[in-house]
C-alpha cells in the first residue's frame, strides 16, 4: 500500500491536516480506536483565538507569561497570527461557533487570559462539534482499528508505519507521514484523556532516535470529577469558572484566593497546586455554581448538565467534588515551525504530540485545539510546497508480542507511580523511585505497547530530573 499521506491519528491535527490535502492526492487516515476516541472529542472548553489584530500583542503576551519563560516566541507568534484567518476558514466551511441573539460571535474566558477570546461550540461541545464537522467533511480514506506498531524510518527519511489492522501486521508506505496521535495521558492513574491516548508514537520515537522536547511539563487540570469508574475523568471545563463557578471547601470557602490573588481564574498550574495540597490537608474540595441561573446553565453547558444529572448531581443547585487530573502534555516530539519533525524529510509531528515551543512550562487554556489547525496546516502547506523524491523501499515486519498476560498489572503500577511520583508536586527522591519502578517494569516479561509506554514515561523523569528548578507545570517541593 503505497499513499501520498499516511496520517496517524484523527483528532484536530490530523482531520484539518487531511482537509487541507488535495482531493486528487492518495491519502489514508488511521486511527486506534472508533474515530471518535481522541481527546479532540472530548475537548470543552473551546479554541482560543487573537479577537483581531490588535489584540493579537496581547494573546501573544498571555501566551508566554503561562508558558513561564520558556516558550518559543517565534511559535506563538505563528500561533497567535494564523488564528484569525483559521477561524475565519472554519466559519467559511460552514462550522458554526456558538453566537449571541444578533448573531456576534460569543467569547468566553479561561485562565490566565486577560480577556474573554475563547470561541465554543455547542455550549460546552467545541470538541465535540469540531471532530463532527472535520469528519463529515473529511474527504479521504480512514481506517479504524489500525495500531502503529512502528515507525519505518532510515536515514532521515520516514517511509511508513507497520500497524496492526484486523488482526495482521502490515506495512503502509506513504511519501509523507503525519504523526498526529495525541499526548501521554493513559500513563496517569487520574486523567481526562480519552483511552487511546497512550504515547505509543512518543514511544517508538524514542527507539528511532527521534529527539522528545520539554518531556517534563505535564498539565493537571484543576477540576476534574475522578469518582467515575471509568479511565477517562469527567472534565469541568476552565470555562464554568471563565462564567463564574466557584472552587470551595466543605465549608463554602473560597480558599484559593489564600494561594493567589487570582483565585479561580489564576492559570491552572496554581489552581491545581492550591487544590492538591488544601485536599491533602484533610479538606474536601468541590466547584459550585452558586452563581447559574439553571436555564442558563442548561443552555451554556449542556454536556456537564446531562453528564452529572447521570451521576445524580443536581447541578446547578448542587455542588460536584473536584480533583485535579493530568490533562495535557506540553513536551512531545521536537518539530519545526513547518512542523517537520528535526532530522526527517517528509515527517511531521502535529498537536499535542508534537513539541511545537508554544506551550513552553505550561499551556494557555484553549490554545491546544488552535495548535492543531495552525501547525497541521503549515505541515500540509510545507509538504506541498517541498515535495520530495523519495525512492521506494521496502521494510521487514517485525513481529513483536504487542501484549503479555502480565501488562495489565504493570501498567496500572506505571499510572499509579506516575501519578504519586511525577505528578502535581515532585520530589527528588520520589522522582528517583519512579524511574526505579520504570526500571524494574522494563526487565520484566512485557508486550511492546508497555514497552512503549515506558520509553515515554523514562523521558518524563528524566527531563524532571534534569530541572532542578520549580517551573511552570514542574513543581519539585525539593
Ligand atoms: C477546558 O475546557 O477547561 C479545557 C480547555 C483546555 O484544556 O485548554
Amino acid at each position: 500500500m503505497r499513499y501520498d499521506y499516511l496520517i496517524i491519528g484523527t483528532g484536530v491535527a490530523g482531520l484539518y491536516a487531511a482537509l487541507n490535502i488535495p482531493e486528487d492526492k492518495n491519502v489514508l487516515i488511521i486511527s486506534k480506536d472508533p474515530l471518535w476516541e481522541c481527546n479532540t472529542f472530548y475537548a470543552q472548553g473551546g479554541i482560543t483565538t487573537a479577537k483581531d489584530e490588535d489584540d493579537i500583542p496581547s494573546h501573544i503576551e498571555d501566551t508566554l507569561k503561562a508558558g513561564a519563560g520558556l516558550c518559543d516566541p517565534k511559535a506563538v507568534e505563528i500561533l497567535s497570527r494564523n488564528s484569525i484567518n483559521i477561524i475565519k476558514d472554519l466559519i467559511e466551511r460552514g462550522f458554526e461557533f456558538d453566537r449571541d441573539k444578533k448573531g456576534n460571535l460569543l467569547f468566553t474566558k479561561e485562565a490566565a487570559h486577560s480577556k474573554p477570546r475563547i470561541l465554543h461550540a455547542g455550549g460546552d461541545a467545541t470538541g465535540r462539534e469540531l471532530h463532527l464537522f472535520l469528519m463529515r467533511n473529511n474527504r479521504h480514506k480512514v481506517l479504524e482499528g489500525c495500531i502503529v506498531t512502528d515507525l519505518l524510518c532510515d536515514d532521515g527519511i520516514c517511509y511508513g508505519a507497520t500497524v496492526r489492522y484486523r488482526g495482521i501486521l502490515q506495512n503502509i508506505y506513504a511519501k509523507n507521514v503525519l504523526i498526529a496521535s495525541g499526548g501521554i495521558g493513559s500513563l496517569y492513574e487520574y486523567n481526562t484523556n480519552a483511552k487511546t491516548i497512550s504515547s505509543d508514537l512518543q514511544g517508538i520515537a524514542v527507539e528511532k532516535g527521534i529527539k522528545l522536547k520539554d518531556m517534563a511539563f505535564t498539565q493537571f487540570h484543576p477540576t476534574v470529577f475522578i469518582k467515575d469508574k471509568r479511565a477517562r475523568k469527567l472534565l469541568l471545563t476552565e470555562s464554568l469558572r471563565g462564567e463564574g463557578a466557584t472552587v470551595v471547601d466543605e465549608n463554602k470557602k473560597r480558599f484559593l484566593f489564600d494561594y493567589d490573588d487570582r483565585g479561580e481564574l489564576a492559570p491552572r498550574d496554581i489552581v491545581s497546586r492550591a487544590i492538591f495540597r488544601y485536599q491533602q490537608a484533610g479538606h474536601s474540595v468541590y466547584l459550585s455554581f452558586d452563581n447559574f441561573d439553571k436555564a442558563f446553565f442548561k443552555k451554556r453547558f449542556p454536556t456537564i448538565y446531562k453528564n452529572f444529572q447521570e451521576l445524580g448531581f443536581d447541578v446547578p443547585k448542587q455542588k460536584v467534588p473536584i480533583s485535579p487530573a493530568f490533562h495535557f502534555m506540553m513536551g512531545g516530539i521536537e518539530s519545526d515551525y513547518y512542523s517537520k519533525v528535526k532530522g526527517f524529510l517528509n515527517l511531521y509531528a502535529v498537536g499535542e504530540v508534537a513539541c511545537t515551543g508554544v506551550h513552553g512550562a505550561n499551556r494557555l487554556a484553549s490554545n491546544s485545539l488552535l495548535e492543531g489547525l495552525v501547525f497541521s496546516k503549515r505541515a500540509v502547506e510545507d509538504s506541498l510546497t517541498n515535495e520530495v523524491k523519495i525512492k521506494p523501499k521496502e521494510f521487514k515486519i517485525n513481529s513483536y508480542p504487542l501484549i503479555k498476560k502480565d501488562d495489565k498489572k504493570y501498567r496500572h503500577l506505571l499510572r499509579k507511580t506516575m501519578w504519586e511520583k511525577v505528578g502535581i508536586i515532585r520530589t527528588k527522591k520520589g522522582l528517583l523511585e519512579a524511574a526505579q519502578t520504570i526500571e524494574d517494569i522494563s526487565k520484566k516479561d512485557i508486550g511492546r505497547f508497555l514497552k512503549l509506554r515506558l520509553n515515554s514515561a523514562k523521558k518524563i523523569v528524566e527531563s524532571a530530573l534534569s530541572i532542578k528548578k520549580s517551573i511552570g507545570a514542574h513543581y519539585l517541593e525539593d
